[in-house]
C-alpha cells in the first residue's frame, strides 16, 4: 500500500498566523515518516519520529489552549479532549512499537497521523478560528 504524502496547502490555513505555522511544522513531520517509508528507513527512524511528533504536538496544543483560555473560547473543553486523546492514542502507539507488541506498521500509521491531522484542523481547529480571530488572535 502506497500512501500520498500531505503537503500544505492554503485551503488548510485556520487564518491564524502562529497556528498556521504549528500546523505547517506538524505536517513536516508527519512528511518525514512518508519519505523514511518511500527510501525504506522508517523503521530506524520511527522512534525519532515519534518522539518529535509527541513533543511537537503537546507544544502545538498547549498553545491552542493557552489561547482558548486566554481570549474565553466556550467550547475549550471539548476541543481540549480531543487534544488528550490524540496524545495519549499517540503514546500508547509508541509504547507498542517499542514494545513490539501488535504494532500497527507504519504504513497504517502514516495513514492514521495523516487522517487525524486533517481532520482535526479541517473540522475542529477551523471551529474555533473564528471566535480567535474575532478576538484579534494573530
Ligand atoms: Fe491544531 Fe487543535 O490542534
Amino acid at each position: 500500500m502506497t500512501i500520498s504524502p500531505i503537503n500544505w496547502s492554503e485551503e488548510f490555513s485556520v487564518g491564524i498566523k502562529s497556528i498556521d505555522n504549528q500546523h505547517k511544522k506538524l505536517v513536516a513531520i508527519i512528511k518525514t515518516l512518508h519519505d523514511a517509508i518511500a527510501d525504506g528507513e522508517a523503521s530506524e527512524i520511527l522512534g525519532k519520529i515519534f518522539d518529535e511528533l509527541l513533543d511537537y504536538s503537546r507544544h502545538h496544543f498547549s498553545y491552542e489552549e493557552e489561547l482558548f483560555k486566554w481570549y474565553g473560547y466556550p467550547d475549550a473543553e471539548h476541543h481540549k479532549k480531543e487534544h488528550v486523546e490524540l496524545a495519549n492514542h499517540l503514546a500508547r502507539l509508541r509504547r507498542k512499537m517499542e514494545e513490539g507488541d501488535n504494532f500497527m506498521g507504519e504504513v497504517l500509521l502514516l495513514k492514521f497521523l495523516q487522517d487525524w491531522l486533517l481532520n482535526h484542523i479541517m473540522k475542529s481547529d477551523k471551529q474555533y478560528a473564528p471566535f480567535l480571530i474575532e478576538k484579534g488572535a494573530k
